[in-house]
């Protein structure tokens, strides 16, 4: 008689199987599936929970299934889900108004709406092509997309190198150095692209009165100032957009991420000149603008508004900072970055090490370099949320330096 036995993986093992025989092997194989979440927690296949301190990439940024963006979703999408670029839509006009209105564009200013922040890069690459300037500077290091508009903004050549060649045109120069800006950018320049805080880079701000300078030479050479705020806009460093802090007005800020809180949206915000650069068949897609995200969309910056948010994300991240500084650990070296994105900084290079022990202990974080741990969690992370990631940083530290 033969027995028949029972299946002793786990959950998270399953999934990491089915993973491994069904998707392509871009990302390498999770080793934990997650099925379900609330706040800043997720839970895992098995029942496990977490304290999200990454929020799906600075994604969700009123944590998971937070009630207003499950109510503006389901709403919207039991009404009307899809209406293409043929038609016009009271969300999506809703959206864009207020998205000009938090850009202080107001009446100066237009949308175009994507998918990705890849993609709210490229609409802003074509808008510079229009300038009919040929030259484009970016930064090394900088991080725009993988489609290969944006990967050929992108400063790192290992994500370039297998794909070359490259979209032409765009060259290299220092982030954060004032000079190279002044020696690149004259009038052969169409735009310059920047993040306010380079985040994939290893949450590296831009020195203070560098978005500035940036600013003073692009107007002075008639170039466009392309602001990739995909990663620290709506509210992630304390204000609507980073570069709000510093007082500059740029040309055209890129944004997806925390836009959609978790549901796939992206825009390009064009201010003054830039505004009307694009001209009609000149891009689009199928997808943008769908009334589905751009209801997600009102209701994050709704929650944002209502709840606070943006002092709650400038004051906890301080908390948040200073606490990690505070322990004083020989493996810490510092902690930079704004609000709620930010990069603790090791004195050795184990983050990677270091996320997955943290993901045992319960928490979740990423090491966008060897050396330094991101966290971009919800916005709505409470405070005891933040205190028991810090309790638990020096145990993380000492056993992923030993296990390195
Ligand atoms: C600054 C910045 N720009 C662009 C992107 C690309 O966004 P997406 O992955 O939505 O295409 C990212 C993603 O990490 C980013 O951090």
């Amino acid at each position: 008689m033969s027995t028949v036995r029972s299946d002793t993986r786990s959950g998270n093992q399953r999934g990491a199987e089915r993973w491994s025989a069904a998707l392509m092997n871009n990302f390498g194989v999770p080793p934990v599936e997650l099925v379900s979440g609330h706040g800043a927690i997720v839970v895992d296949a098995d029942g496990r929970e977490y304290l999200d301190l990454l929020g799906g990439i600075a994604v969700n940024a009123l944590g998971h299934a937070h009630p207003a963006v499950v109510q503006a979703v389901s709403t919207q999408v039991a009404r009307l889900g899809h209406v293409s670029n043929f038609f016009s839509h009271p969300t999506v006009l809703d959206l864009a108004e207020r998205l000009l209105g938090l850009a202080g564009a107001a009446g100066d200013g237009r949308v175009i709406f994507c998918n990705s922040g890849a993609e709210a890069n490229e609409a802003a690459f074509k808008i510079a092509r229009l300038t009919g300037r040929p030259r484009i500077i970016a930064t090394h290091g900088g991080f725009h997309g993988r489609t290969m508009g944006a990967l050929a903004l992108t400063g790192q050549p290992a994500k370039q190198e297998p794909f070359a060649p490259m979209v032409p045109g765009v060259e290299f120069i220092p982030f954060g150095d004032a000079q190279a800006l002044s020696s690149a950018v004259d009038d052969t320049v169409a735009a310059v692209f920047l993040e306010p805080i380079q985040g994939e880079a290893g949450v590296i701000p831009a020195p203070d009165g560098y978005l500035a300078h940036a600013r003073a030479v692009t107007t002075a050479a008639g170039a466009l100032l392309v602001l990739d705020e995909v990663q620290t806009g709506i509210g992630r460093t304390g204000t609507w957009f980073a570069h709000q802090r510093v007082g500059i007005r740029p040309d055209i800020i890129t944004l997806a991420k925390g836009l959609g809180g978790g549901m796939p949206i992206g825009a390009a915000i064009g201010l003054g000149r830039a505004a009307d650069l694009l001209q009609p068949g000149q891009h689009g897609s199928t997808f943008a603008g769908n009334p589905v995200c751009a209801a997600a969309a009102l209701a994050v910056i709704d929650t944002i508004e209502r709840e606070r948010l943006l002092d709650h994300a400038a004051t906890l991240g301080k908390h948040l900072s200073g606490a990690i500084e505070d322990l004083g650990h020989p493996l810490i070296d510092r902690v930079r970055g704004e609000g709620l994105l930010l990069g603790v900084v090791l004195q050795r290079p184990v983050s990677a090490v270091a996320a997955s022990v943290a993901r045992d202990a319960g928490f979740i974080v990423n090491a966008p370099t060897p050396d330094v741990i991101r966290l971009a969690p919800p916005l709505v992370l409470t405070t005891e949320q933040a205190d028991s990631f810090v309790a638990a940083l020096p145990t993380i530290l000492e056993t992923a330096a030993k296990d390195a």
